[in-house]
């Protein structure tokens, strides 16, 4: 807190002028607004984040195929204030999917990787479901049981877990992998709403041309 420094992961664009009004209200000097991967479902509040707080820059992963000011893989450091986020490919929902972990391992970004006792669709955007499973199981199921969850979406109302309760409780994740994928290739889910809008939005950090 002493620097004032912070980020802001997977911004949405409803939401942006709310995010840009707290930012300044607290003080905060906004580095970076950071995507875990490009999203399907929603358009990303970065590009009007940018406008309305120049300075801060959009980061995604190199492997997205998306454009941004700074394109990430594994093993890079965020750093920001006394802290880091330290990126972790966790591909399989999309192929360019980073997990992002706090430097101290008490807390793990996942995006759509890991979600509360679910994950993400593997059925487009080069998903898929043996990757997912070995991603989730090799990346994030290793880090410390009380790290915390914070998931991209929960449509439940739920925002945190730990690693320890999706080990043991996530539904498709305690599957064998031979089971986990057989569930996701079949589960027949509906193309999102937006997806024809959000992919190329997304595929330039959600740059567009928007009032603000
Ligand atoms: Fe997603």
């Amino acid at each position: 807190m002493k620097t004032k420094e912070a980020v802001l992961i997977d911004p949405v664009l409803e939401t942006a002028k709310r995010d840009s009004t707290l930012v300044k209200q607290l003080g905060l000097n906004l580095l970076y607004t950071v995507n875990t991967h490009c999203h399907a479902d929603h358009i990303s509040g970065t590009g009007l984040l940018k406008q309305l707080l120049p300075g801060c820059r959009s980061v995604i992963s190199k492997d997205s195929g998306a454009i941004a000011d700074l394109l990430i893989q594994e093993g890079h450091h965020l750093k920001f204030g006394a802290f880091a986020l330290q990126a972790l490919a966790t591909p399989g929902h999309t192929d360019g999917c980073l997990t992002y972990v706090l430097n101290d391992n008490t807390m793990a970004f996942t995006g759509d990787a890991l979600l509360i006792r679910g994950c993400g669709r593997t059925d487009f955007q080069q998903g898929s479901a043996e990757t997912l499973y070995n991603s989730v199981h090799k990346k994030i199921f290793t880090l410390p049981g009380d790290c915390l969850i914070y998931p991209a979406h929960d449509y439940t109302g739920q925002t945190v877990s730990t690693v320890e309760e999706e080990r043991t409780l996530n539904p498709r994740l305690i599957l064998s992998k031979e089971g986990f994928v057989e569930l996701m290739n079949n589960l027949n889910l509906p193309k999102p709403k937006k997806i024809d809008v959000a992919v190329p939005a997304n595929l330039k950090c959600g740059i567009q041309d928007v009032p603000i």
